[in-house]
C-alpha cells in the first residue's frame, strides 16, 4: 500500500480555499449548503442509481486485496459510494470542499473504510505516484471539475498498470433523441453552476473518456436514470476505462 501522510499545514491550505469568497453569499456558506444537500436531498437519486453502482463496484472492485490495495476517489463528497466498497478498503480521497469530511468521516467508519484525504484537487494530483492505485472512482464528480481532460491524464497516470477507472456520471442529453431535455439542459447550465456548486449539465463525459488516448480501452454504457424527479440530470453513463497492463 502506498503510504500518503496528510500533512497539518496541507490542511489549512483547503481550509482556507473553501472560506474565501465574497458578496452576500460567501463561498463558504453555499459550500456548506451544498454539502448538506448532498447528505440530505440524494435519496431519491441514491436508490434510483443503485443497481448501476452494485452492478459497477461488485464486478471490478470484489477482486481487490483489501491489505493490500488502494483505491483514489475524486470528488468524494459525503462518502456516497462507501457502501459498495470492500470494508477494510484504504481510500485516498480529493474533495475540496472540506464541509463534506462532517458526513463522509462517519460513514467510513460505519463501512470500515480506512480514508485519507489529500489535499488538492483532481486537476492536480502531483501529490499522488506514478503507478501506485488500483483503481480510481468518479461519480457525479467530472460535472464539476474545472478541467476534465487534465483530471482524466491525472487518473491514467496514477493508475496502475492494468488498473480500473470506474465513473458514473450525468451528463448532456443526446440532441437527436432527447431535443427538448438538450434545450433545457442548455438554458438552465448557467443557473445549475451557481446553485450546485461548479456542476455543469451540458458535459459530454462518456465521449470524453472514450477519446482519451490515454486508456488502453474504455466501455461505457448511456441510460437514463429512472424518476422524473431527476429531470435534468437524469441522462446518464456509467462504465470502465483500463490501464494499459504491462509487457
Ligand atoms: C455532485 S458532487 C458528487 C459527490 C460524490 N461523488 C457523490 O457521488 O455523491 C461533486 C463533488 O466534486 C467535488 N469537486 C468539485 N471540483 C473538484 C475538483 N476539481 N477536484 C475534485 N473534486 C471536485 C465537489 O466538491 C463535490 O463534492
Amino acid at each position: 500500500m502506498v503510504a500518503f501522510v496528510q500533512t497539518q499545514a496541507a490542511g489549512v491550505v483547503a481550509e482556507e480555499q473553501a472560506s474565501s469568497g465574497v458578496g452576500l453569499f460567501p463561498f463558504s456558506w453555499r459550500k456548506r449548503a451544498f454539502a448538506y444537500a448532498m447528505e440530505h436531498d440524494m435519496d431519491t437519486y441514491e436508490s434510483a442509481i443503485e443497481p448501476v453502482k452494485s452492478a459497477l463496484f461488485s464486478a471490478h472492485l470484489k477482486a481487490l486485496d483489501v491489505t493490500s490495495s488502494t483505491l483514489l476517489e475524486i470528488g468524494l463528497g459525503t462518502g456516497a459510494n462507501f457502501a459498495y466498497y470492500p470494508r477494510g478498503l484504504h481510500v485516498l480521497a480529493v474533495e475540496p470542499n472540506v464541509h463534506m469530511r462532517q458526513y463522509a468521516e462517519p460513514r467510513a467508519r460505519r463501512h470500515a473504510i480506512h480514508l485519507t484525504y489529500l489535499a488538492t484537487t483532481a486537476e492536480n494530483l502531483q501529490i499522488v505516484p506514478d503507478a501506485s492505485v488500483d483503481a480510481v472512482v468518479s461519480t457525479l464528480t467530472l460535472c464539476s471539475v474545472d478541467d476534465p481532460r487534465a483530471v482524466l491524464n491525472q487518473i491514467a497516470r496514477v493508475l496502475k498498470p492494468g488498473g480500473r477507472f470506474l465513473f458514473i456520471e450525468h451528463v448532456c442529453a443526446d440532441p437527436q433523441q432527447h431535443p427538448w431535455m438538450n434545450l433545457a439542459q442548455r438554458a438552465l447550465d448557467p443557473l445549475q453552476q451557481i446553485v450546485a456548486d461548479g456542476c455543469h449539465l451540458c458535459r459530454g463525459t462518456g465521449d470524453l473518456i472514450a477519446a482519451e488516448r490515454c486508456f488502453a480501452r474504455v466501455d461505457v454504457s448511456r441510460f437514463q436514470v429512472p424518476g422524473s424527479a431527476l429531470g435534468l440530470i437524469s441522462p446518464h453513463v456509467s462504465g470502465v476505462a483500463y490501464k494499459k497492463a504491462e509487457g
